[in-house]
């Protein structure tokens, strides 16, 4: 669509394209996001990780995340699935090991096999149904006393202007026509609970959006700026506005009115252990 390889939605309801163009954007996330969060995990893991220990990704993505953590923690194996291919194949530390699979069709891996389980930004690609089996599995292939740290951003940006307040509900009502929760980040506390994990740990850390935030903001803002015209072709058809609508709306909210606004987005964070 609108030259953008995107998923067909009864593969996966995944909202963001599946290509190079995108690939970069998340590169860019994740640096972005490693400086916000100080770091690529909060919860304590260094006392966790020994040698032979296995920690794995879920919806890795290009798979940055899983090759640096193969570069700190060596004694260690790092798995990386997502349902894209988009990961190193050939050239990546030898304890990184990536999968392709759909991680909504349970995992390929035996009961308590990993110490730590990361999940950084599905709620892009989870129906809001699909999330406490994934839990579930994920509590299965935890072993006793491993750790699942879950990071997601709030959908609801905080002080928008009335132009990106009136996107965002487009977004939130194209989330909801795919059965995806806009809203996953302020739920994550509750949810992580009820699946049976033990007194979670949570957090949020706010990010500004533009040049108010400093560097930092500034890359912010051009990162959602871009991931929002990825979504362009299908959010702009499901909402009625015409590309070249869309295309202006995105281009007056980052290059304008972002400035007169101090919005910022909510980076959420929960880290807990499974006991039993
Ligand atoms: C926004 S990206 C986040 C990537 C990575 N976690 C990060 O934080 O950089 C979401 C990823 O989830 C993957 N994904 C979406 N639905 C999936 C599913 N059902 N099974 C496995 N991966 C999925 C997408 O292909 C994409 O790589």
């Amino acid at each position: 669509m609108g030259g953008r390889k995107f998923y067909d939605i009864d593969i996966a309801p995944y909202v963001l394209p599946a290509d190079i163009e995108e690939d970069d954007r998340l590169h860019q996330q994740h640096f972005a996001l490693k400086y916000i969060c100080g770091g690529n995990y909060t919860a304590p893991i260094h006392d966790l990780i020994k040698p032979g220990s296995k920690i794995l990704d879920l919806g890795c993505g290009p798979g940055q995340w899983t090759l640096e953590m193969a570069q700190e923690f060596p004694q260690a194996d790092i798995y990386g699935i997502d349902i894209n291919a988009n990961f190193p194949t050939t050239v990546k530390p030898l304890n990184s090991h990536f999968i392709v699979g759909n991680i909504t069709e349970g995992l390929p891996w035996e009961d308590n096999y990993f110490d730590f389980i990361w999940i950084r930004y599905l709620f892009v690609g989870i129906m809001d149904a699909d999330w406490q089996n994934l839990y579930r599995e994920i509590r299965r292939v935890l072993k006793p006393g491993g750790i699942l740290e879950h990071h997601e951003c709030d959908g609801l940006t905080v002080n928008p202007g009335p132009k990106f307040r009136k996107i965002l509900n487009h977004f939130e009502e194209a989330f909801i026509s795919r059965d995806l929760s806009f809203r996953l980040a302020g739920e994550l506390n509750e949810r992580i609970t009820m699946a049976g994990f033990e007194d979670p740990q949570q957090s949020y850390i706010s990010v500004a959006i533009g040049r108010q935030g400093g560097k930092i903001g500034e890359i912010w803002a051009a990162n959602l700026k871009d991931g929002s015209l990825a979504m362009k072709p299908w959010i702009a058809e499901l909402t009625g506005l015409t590309e070249e609508e869309y295309d202006s709306i995105i281009q007056y909210i980052f290059d304008h009115e972002i400035f007169e606004h101090d919005d910022y987005h909510n980076h959420h964070i929960v880290w807990a252990r499974k006991i039993q």
